[in-house]
């Protein structure tokens, strides 16, 4: 790739350059293509001739017959340094005019809301398990939405920047405002959605990008109205949340799920302070952990009762998340569940084929790009993390939108327990006790509301809840878009 120039004011001041930039970047962007890209008035018209027709996906290899339009292709979020976010887009299934906008990120940071989510969890087409082609996915939340997966930020996926050093100032801030300027950009491409109902949800470390890219949406829209997002609510699974309630809930889960021994939990609670920005200085309390991830490291920490992927057991990847698991680090390492646990590498087949990226508009077919289902440097480096965005929540919950956290059951790494340690330090008035939800007369977990919040578990499913529990969830993706509870009775 390029390099243009290195932005040596990154290094020191990433924060500020990175909001200036991409308020000139957003600044010069609006005023003027905006106008020119109003929504055509009559909706139709985008059928016949959209500018977008670009990106629409026509030639996915072995894709399956379907009735509703895809496209995918790079949004170019900051010019001068030329970085650019890829993007896969799914109308809904039908009515895509009556439907919403929902916005899908997965996390790491690192990782593929395509990899994961579009091809493991919830799009319309799943990686088959020959590693060579995908298949319909019944259960695609594109039956009740339009779908937009976004690789974000550069470094993910097919994601990129042809300035090298944008890579070292990546973290939670420079994330969440060139996912603002995708999304402007990406409006002007689709016009037709700029003033659609607009959700944001995502698991895992997009616990803490969905309530970061909200409150930014807020603030930009009451700064300029004329760049108004009609966002509507945000959605988390097994999020990452409050970086002290989230320890000691994978700790007390841990020993709680004969993990580790009554000893090693005494230890940690004992000596491990997680509240500090110095937990590590306490040997003990490092010695105690590190068992921890000893154990964790034998099983699969993000589904505690399936198999691992044996397979290619000497890939670099999975070297690579034996390193994640350092105790100086508070950041999700990798996803490897799932029922059939080597979906990662069969992803990772299909999107490095020359064909499978044409198709996708990321590369001519020669020159290919070099696609990962996580990205190893940008987790490890990752210079700027929110302990907590619990203060997030408090705005998010005062400016009335609509919040539903959930939360599997068997997730050991973002594990039940850190959720409801978390939430619960938010002191919320209960509305609604715990009580079980149903699907298909069978109870799916458990639920309890808030003033302003809803919690849910999901019975018997690890970190990536829709790949264990697609019909369960796409039904409690359908009760959330409603803002009906989910039903509690059989
Ligand atoms: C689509 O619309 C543009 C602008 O109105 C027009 O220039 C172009 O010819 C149209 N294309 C087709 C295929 O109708
Ligand atoms: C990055 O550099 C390549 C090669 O010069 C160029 O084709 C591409 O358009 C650049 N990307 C952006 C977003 O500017
Ligand atoms: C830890 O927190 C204390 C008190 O808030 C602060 O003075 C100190 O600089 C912090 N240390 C580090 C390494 O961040
Ligand atoms: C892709 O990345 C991997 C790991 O960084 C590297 O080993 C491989 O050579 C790269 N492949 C290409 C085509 O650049």
């Amino acid at each position: 790739m390029q390099v243009f120039f290195c932005c040596h004011l990154f290094s020191l001041e990433s924060k500020m350059a990175a909001v200036f930039l991409t308020w000139v970047l957003v600044s010069a962007i609006f005023f003027e293509p905006f106008v020119n890209a109003r929504p055509s008035p009559v909706a139709s018209d985008k059928r016949l001739n959209s500018s977008d027709n670009e990106h629409l996906v026509t030639n996915l290899p072995g894709q399956p017959d379907v009735d509703f339009r895809h496209y995918a292709g790079y949004v170019t979020v900051n010019e001068k340094n030329g970085r650019a976010l890829f993007y896969w887009f799914y109308e809904a299934t039908t009515q895509p005019d009556d439907k919403p906008l929902v916005l899908w990120l997965n996390g790491g940071p690192g990782c593929s809301s395509v990899g994961y989510g579009a091809t493991q969890e919830i799009g319309p087409f799943l990686v088959d398990n020959d590693g060579r082609g995908i298949i319909y996915n019944p259960y695609s939340w594109n039956r009740e939405a339009n779908m937009l997966f976004l690789e974000s930020p550069v470094g993910v996926g097919f994601s990129y920047s042809n300035t090298t050093c944008d890579y070292s100032a990546l973290g939670d801030d420079f994330t969440a405002n060139d996912a603002y300027a995708f999304l402007q950009k990406w409006f002007l491409r689709f016009p037709l959605y700029r003033k659609r109902a607009f959700y944001i949800a995502g698991e895992s470390y997009a616990g803490k990008y969905v309530p970061e890219l909200a409150e930014l949406i807020l603030d930009r829209n009451s700064a300029d109205p004329s760049l108004h997002i009609d966002l509507r609510g945000v959605l988390m699974g097994n999020p990452e949340t409050s970086d002290a309630e989230d320890w000691t809930g994978m700790v007390d889960y841990a020993w709680s799920h004969a993990v580790i021994s009554d000893e090693t939990h005494q230890i940690i609670r004992k000596s491990c302070n997680f509240n500090s920005n110095d937990t590590w200085s306490n040997d003990d309390c490092n010695r105690a952990v590190d068992e921890l991830f000893r154990q964790y490291n034998e099983i699969d920490i993000f589904s505690l009762y399936t198999s691992i992927c044996i397979g290619d057991a000497a890939s670099s990847d999975d070297k690579a998340l034996q390193l994640m698991f350092t105790r100086s680090s508070t950041m999700m390492p990798r996803i490897m569940g799932g029922y059939d646990p080597c979906l990662d590498d069969y992803a990772k087949a299909f999107y490095n084929r020359p064909d499978v990226q044409k198709a996708l508009h990321v590369s001519d077919g020669h020159r290919l790009k070099n696609w990962s289902i996580c990205n190893h440097k940008i987790f490890k480096e990752w210079s700027d993390s929110k302990p907590s965005v619990l203060p997030i929540y408090k705005k998010l919950i005062a400016a009335g939108l609509r919040i539903w956290v959930y939360s599997g059951d068997t997730d050991g790494r973002v594990p039940v327990l850190s959720t409801r340690y978390s939430l619960g330090s938010l002191g919320l008035p209960v509305t609604k006790a715990w009580r079980p939800w149903y699907h298909q007369k069978q109870v799916s977990g458990w639920f309890q509301e808030y003033e302003g919040l809803m919690f849910a578990t999901f019975r018997g499913a690890g970190h990536a809840v829709p790949i264990f529990k697609p019909s369960e969830s796409l039904a409690f993706f359908s009760a959330f878009l409603q803002g009906e509870s989910p039903p509690s009775s059989r």
